[in-house]
C-alpha cells in the first residue's frame, strides 16, 4: 500500500516536472543569457577598436597597417602610368625612365609572357603557331610600330581577341618594361621614348583595343 502511494507521488512529481519544463520552453523574456550547455566556439574573445590590450607589445588592441598598405579604392592613380591613357588619349612614349635595367627586365618578361605566342622576334610565329598553327599578331608590322605605347600597354593589360589580359600577372612597371622591349624589337630606340617632362598624349583612334574585342575573338 505504502509503496503504491510513494509510486503515485513520484509519478505526480514527474508529471509536474515535465509540465514545468514544457512551460520553460515558452520563451518568456529574461534578462540573463540562456544556459549554454555546449559552448563550442560560439563566443570567442575579441579586442575592441581603440581599447587597450596586454597581448601586443605596444599595449594597443588596434594594429598599425603594414607599411605600404593601400586601402581598397584608395590607390593614388597616376592615370598615365597605370593605364597608358590620359582621358581619351594614349601616351605615345613610355612614361617611366627607360634605361638598361628596364630593358633587361622587359626582355626577361617578354620571353616569359609574350614569346610563346608572338615569338622572340615579335613576328607572331611563336610556339603557339609552331604547335597549333594559331597566329598571333605580328608585333613588328608598321601598324604596330605606329601604335602609341599606351595602346600596347593597354593591350597587355586588357587582352585582345584570343590574347588574354595580363594585368593580374604582370605588374604595371613590368608591363612598361615589356612595351620598351617591344619597341626595341620594332627597331626603335626606346631610350629616346621616355616621357619625363610631362605626358605626350594622342587622341584615341576610334575604339580602344578592347572595344574591338569581338573581331579577333575565337570562332
Ligand atoms: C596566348 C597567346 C598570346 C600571348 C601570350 C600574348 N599575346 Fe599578344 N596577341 C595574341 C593574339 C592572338 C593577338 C591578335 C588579337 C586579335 O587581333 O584579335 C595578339 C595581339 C597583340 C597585339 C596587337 C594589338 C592590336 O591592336 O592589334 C599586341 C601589341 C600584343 N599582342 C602584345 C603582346 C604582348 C606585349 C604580350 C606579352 C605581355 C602578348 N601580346 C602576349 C596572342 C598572345
Amino acid at each position: 500500500m505504502r509503496t503504491r502511494r510513494t509510486l503515485q507521488v513520484g509519478r505526480d512529481l514527474l508529471m509536474l516536472a515535465l509540465l514545468l519544463s514544457l512551460a520553460g520552453c515558452r520563451g518568456c523574456p529574461k534578462s540573463s543569457p540562456p544556459i549554454h550547455l555546449n559552448p563550442n566556439m560560439d563566443n570567442q574573445p575579441k579586442l575592441r577598436a581603440q581599447s587597450a590590450s596586454d597581448f601586443f607589445a605596444d599595449g594597443a588592441a588596434m594594429r598599425t597597417p603594414v607599411a605600404g598598405t593601400v586601402a581598397r579604392g584608395a590607390l593614388p592613380v597616376d592615370d598615365l602610368f597605370q593605364t597608358g591613357r590620359e582621358g581619351e588619349g594614349y601616351v605615345v612614349g613610355i612614361p617611366t625612365p627607360v634605361d638598361a635595367e628596364l630593358l633587361a627586365r622587359g626582355a626577361d618578361r617578354y620571353a616569359i609572357y609574350c614569346a610563346p605566342c608572338h615569338a622572340d622576334s615579335g613576328n607572331g610565329k611563336g610556339m603557339l603557331f609552331q604547335r597549333a598553327q594559331i597566329e598571333s599578331a605580328d608585333l613588328v608590322e608598321p601598324r604596330l610600330v605606329d601604335m602609341p605605347s599606351g595602346q600596347i600597354f593597354e593591350t597587355i593589360s586588357q587582352g585582345l581577341g584570343l590574347m588574354p589580359a595580363y594585368d593580374y600577372a604582370i605588374p604595371v612597371a613590368d608591363r612598361w618594361a615589356i612595351v620598351a622591349h617591344v619597341r626595341m624589337l620594332q627597331g626603335s630606340d626606346p631610350t629616346t621614348m621616355s616621357v619625363p617632362n610631362g605626358p605626350r598624349v594622342v587622341a584615341a583612334e576610334g575604339e580602344s583595343p578592347n572595344g574591338a574585342d569581338e573581331q579577333g575573338a575565337a570562332p
